[in-house]
């Protein structure tokens, strides 16, 4: 029969990798809850109108990379493929631009595209991410990027680029978007197919072209730079955007070529970006997307935030720093010899669980130099030992992994020692 093996872009997350999830969600949810983001947990399935109004018909996303399927009632849903537009939804569905239109969430899970899948280019990933719904003030821009920023530095990451750039409004938008069609359209032969056919339709989404000749057209010196196109307000906003940030000691680059693949944007948008994973280089991004309740029928909802990549972000940690910092390992191994070892064993780990002290226990039907073995791979800094002469005897024998130690204690006082030693260990 033929294996049954993993769908292609997907991938299982277990032991020791799980550890440095973890590591990465702890981060997260603390730093949500110093901030007040609260999480949101949207469906994983949602009407395929959401992203198609939300997202952008135009996008890639919407064209080419979602998976949408009738269910059985002959409805068109989609796995989401990202989490902003459902949290729009959500927060429209339940009337709170009505009682309470200041909102801060947050949310984390999977999320899923039909992408060529490559290195941190997954079909399903996972992101968090951050939405802070009602607030118009440039404040907000810079507090979701301030966050962005706290959660990547607590993670450890090192070396991350933010860039950052303006999409403008609806009151200076059309005049850049019509200086830069101009520009594409004097070259439009030169460019490949697929930009050529945008130029009209979509010209910003040319920007992102992934095509070498595109991009050397593109940084041409008469290239039209959003910047001197934009009103004073979005001047005003993207300048006090910056200010706060560099203040905060954080030194935004700014890219007039920062577009980004969802059509929601306007004003601020930004990305963070590193140099260690090749092509796959954004591990966030986000902006501002005053439109996108506009797009879901009501009308002038302003909305700000940022999602990360996390298994980029993990891949990226991996490349710098040592994993083994983030296994969580057992801080004893109980090893019974035999039936009644696995008695006492089991009785003792209620103890241990009591006390808080982390355990692995094994079963005995393998030989003391297995649980030996394994005890030093799962790094456990003692191995108790248990038979029928421990059960006779109310003792264990205690063997300490780092020292080499071993004595027989009895069971009055093994919790004891083993806090005492335990609380020495967590200190150091
Ligand atoms: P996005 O740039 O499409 O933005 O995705 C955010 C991050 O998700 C990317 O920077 C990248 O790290 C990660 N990512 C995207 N696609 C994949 C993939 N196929 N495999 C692995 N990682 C991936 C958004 O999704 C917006 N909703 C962000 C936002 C929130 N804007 C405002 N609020």
């Amino acid at each position: 029969m033929e294996k049954i093996t993993l769908p292609k872009g997907t991938k299982d997350i277990g032991d020791p990798e799980i550890f440095i999830w973890y590591h990465v969600e702890n981060i997260v949810r603390k730093e949500a809850a110093h901030f007040h983001y609260i999480e949101l947990r949207t469906p994983l399935f949602e009407q395929t109108e959401l992203f198609a109004r939300g997202v952008g018909e135009e996008t890639d996303i919407v064209q080419k990379e979602m998976y949408t399927f009738l269910d059985k009632g002959g409805r068109s849903v989609t796995l989401r493929p990202e989490g902003t537009a459902p949290v729009m939804r959500s927060y429209l569905e339940q009337s709170f631009h009505i009682h309470n239109p200041r909102m801060k969430y947050f949310y984390m899970g999977p999320m899923f595209r039909y992408e060529r899948p490559q290195a941190g280019r997954m079909r399903q990933f996972h992101q968090f991410g951050f939405e802070a719904i009602g607030f118009q003030s440039p404040a907000a821009d810079a507090e979701i990027i301030l966050l962005a920023d706290r959660i990547y530095k607590k993670i450890g990451l090192k070396n991350i680029r933010l860039e950052i750039n303006s999409l403008g409004c609806k009151k200076c938008k059309p005049q850049y978007l019509e200086a830069l069609k101009n520009f594409l359209r004097n070259q439009a032969a030169q460019f490949c197919r697929n930009c050529s056919n945008r130029i009209e339709t979509n010209p910003l989404r040319v920007l992102d072209c992934k095509n070498a000749s595109c991009q050397n057209i593109l940084h041409s010196e008469s290239f039209p730079i959003i910047q001197n196109f934009l009103c004073d307000d979005c001047l005003t906003h993207q300048n006090h955007v910056i200010g706060i940030l560099e203040s905060a000691q954080i030194h935004p680059v700014i890219n007039p070529y920062l577009v980004r693949g969802l059509d929601y944007y306007i004003k601020t948008t930004f990305e963070m970006k590193t140099e260690e994973l090749g092509a796959q280089n954004a591990i966030g991004g986000g902006g501002r997307y005053d439109n996108l309740s506009d797009a879901l029928g009501v009308k002038g909802i302003p909305g700000v935030g940022f999602a990360a990549g996390m298994e980029r972000i993990i891949l990226l940690l991996q490349k710098q720093s040592e994993s083994k910092a983030f296994f969580q390992k057992p801080f004893i191994y109980l090893s019974p010899l035999d039936q009644q070892g696995e008695d006492v064993l089991l009785r003792l780990s209620i103890v241990l669980d009591e006390n808080s002290i982390p355990f692995h226990l094994d079963f005995s039907d393998k030989s003391l130099k297995y649980h030996f073995k394994n005890a030093q791979r799962m790094d456990a800094s003692f191995i108790i030992i248990a038979g029928e002469n421990e059960y006779q005897t109310k003792t264990y024998t205690l063997k300490n992994m780092l020292s080499g130690e071993q004595k027989v204690v009895s069971q009055t006082t093994l919790i004891g020692d083993l806090l005492e030693a335990y609380q020495n260990v967590k200190n150091t």
